[in-house]
């Protein structure tokens, strides 16, 4: 099913300055206002996709490798201030030796884009400062956005479902705000297996979808029928689905898909998520865990065994963490951790019941600063743009 919608961007003279044939890192210079545009586009679930004629490379000025090096050096250049490209597409060809369709106006690279990020091109906006970036819009039924403000001399007829507006933020506005597509809610899926305590304190922490951020909670999948969190999401509305017995990778990457979601929450998931879904959503699930990892965590560390481990270890502090999912139990980059100090009279049940309140805090406020762009999740880990505060935590 193809759920998602994209701007297709062009790159040099739209994202980067234009100097003819980029071909250097050190030649890169993102255009003002180019990083909060596609922050915005990454926060609003609109899929960022760069979509650039190469022909430098058939023509030999430069190799693909050093295509590759600019391209890396936009993407940090990009990270650096929280925004993200999804993926780019490049047509290397040249056209006076070679008559291709993935050359821009083609198609090709569109439709190849859109089938491998299951985009639906209907929905989904052409932006570019030449007509070629924007025709295809009429043909895959979306909407061009011609950026006709950089030398004001643009006098060609707009090609028709294409408007024209000064540069990127101005595109990104009629995206987001200009009648196109209101501002979407962050969309994500909840993964559980018992009571679901966590997955009351998202549904309470988001209930009201007019604060800020918005975050739509849009699926509730669970690895067994009839528990506590089912009856839960239920109670909220939420759409749920109960993994099937003898069911892996694809349903769930399905099921998944389906929902829309930007972000999964493993919240009591006692199952490992399978290693195909987790390279397919790597940097975009996260779990949270009742102990400072790396200590107290993997394969049958849950429950009341991760506090009669803490208390036995005699550690004088324990905590929550929330951390981006890998292919093992309870490992990958940690996102956000939070202690809890280890009292004298604690048994395993008191130093359970202190550490599940600090999840239900430290959960949600971590889904809100990934939702508003100040933590930033990637395959490699997570980076914070502003630092997550004990009033962000603790006065939600
Ligand atoms: C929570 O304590 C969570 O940290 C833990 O399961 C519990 C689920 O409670 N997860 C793990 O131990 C992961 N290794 P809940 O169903 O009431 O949210």
């Amino acid at each position: 099913m193809l759920t998602d919608r994209a701007a297709f961007l062009d790159r040099d003279g739209t994202l980067v300055r234009d100097p003819g044939y980029l071909s250097r890192a050190s030649d890169v210079a993102l255009l003002p206002g180019v990083a909060e545009a596609i922050r915005r586009l990454n926060q609003a679930g609109i899929r960022v996709i760069v979509v650039t004629n190469q022909s430098g490379i058939g023509r030999g000025y430069y190799s693909e490798e050093g295509f590759r090096a600019v391209q890396a050096e936009i993407d940090r250049q990009l990270e650096c201030d929280g925004a993200r490209i999804d993926a780019t597409y490049f047509c290397p060809h040249d056209p006076t030796v070679h008559k291709c369709d993935c050359r821009k106006p083609g198609l090709e690279l569109y439709r190849r884009a859109a089938a491998d990020q299951s985009v639906d091109t209907a929905g989904s906006w052409f932006v570019g400062d030449r007509v070629s970036d924007v025709e295809p819009a009429h043909a895959l039924g979306g909407h061009g956005l011609l950026l006709a403000g950089r030398d004001g001399t643009f006098d060609e007829p707009l090609p028709p479902g294409c408007q024209r507006v000064e540069h990127l933020s101005e595109a990104v506005d009629r995206i987001l705000r200009g009648g196109v597509v209101a501002e979407a809610p962050y969309r994500v899926a909840v993964l559980v297996s018992g009571s679901g305590s966590n997955l009351q304190a998202l549904i309470d922490r988001f209930a009201d979808a007019s604060a800020k951020p918005s975050v739509n909670i849009c699926r509730v999948i669970s690895s067994r029928s009839g528990n506590r969190a089912l009856d839960r999401a239920h109670e909220a509305g939420i759409p749920t689905a109960v993994v099937p017995q003898g069911e892996t990778a694809d349903w769930l990457g399905a099921e998944l898909s389906a929902s829309g979601a930007q972000l999964v929450v493993l919240a009591g998931y006692m199952r490992l998520v399978p290693r195909e879904l987790v390279e397919a959503w790597r940097g975009r699930i996260i779990n949270v865990h009742p102990a400072l990892l790396p200590a107290f965590g993997g394969q049958g560390m849950f429950g009341r065994r991760v506090h009669e481990a803490v208390l036995e270890a005699g550690v004088r502090v324990t905590g929550v963490t929330v951390h981006l999912v890998d292919e093992e139990y309870d490992r990958g980059p940690v996102v956000a951790q939070w202690p809890v100090p280890v009292l004298e009279d604690d048994d395993a049940a008191r130093l359970a019941a202190r550490v599940l309140e600090v999840e239900h805090r430290l959960l949600p406020a971590v889904v809100a600063a990934v939702a508003d762009g100040s933590c930033v999740l990637g395959p490699d880990g997570a980076r914070w743009t502003r630092p997550l505060t004990p009033d962000d935590v603790f006065r939600q």
